[in-house]
């Protein structure tokens, strides 16, 4: 009876790490399985917006070309809310169209202060 109980007690701290590195496992894939959307607060101006606005609206909103100016950090941030109204309607880009995780990666941005980061 006494080894019996022993036993027990060793199953069940056995038991624990494989359960819990299971959930572990599983919340990690959760993030990572979908098309690719980033949780919002990891969106960065230099890892994410940036090379949106690079290739999807620099053609257009390039040096000399329609406002706003849309080739610098600053040119960007101060126009950020429209920037975001622009995109989450569809106007823009003009003549072309960009993913939803494009779109949500800009809108959680300006959402989070359009930081330089
Ligand atoms: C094919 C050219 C073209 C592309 C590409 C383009 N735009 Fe534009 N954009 C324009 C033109 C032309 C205007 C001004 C006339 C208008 O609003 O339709 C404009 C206007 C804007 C405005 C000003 C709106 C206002 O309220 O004054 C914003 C902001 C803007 N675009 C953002 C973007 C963003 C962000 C992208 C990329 C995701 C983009 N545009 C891509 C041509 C373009």
């Amino acid at each position: 009876m006494k080894n019996h109980l022993i036993f027990k007690n060793y199953f069940f701290i056995l038991l624990f790490p494989i359960l819990f590195s299971a959930c572990l496992t599983n919340v990690e894939e959760d993030i990572s399985d979908d098309d690719g959307f980033l949780p919002c607060e990891t969106i960065t101006y230099a890892l994410s917006v940036k090379p949106i606005i690079d290739n999807n609206c620099v053609q257009c909103h390039g040096l000399g070309g329609n406002f706003p100016n849309l080739t610098s950090y600053n040119g960007i941030s101060a126009n950020a809310s429209i920037v975001k109204a622009e995109v989450t309607s569809r106007r823009m880009p003009q003549g072309s169209s960009i993913t939803n995780d494009e779109i949500n990666a800009i809108s959680c941005w300006v959402d989070n202060g359009a930081l330089n980061n």
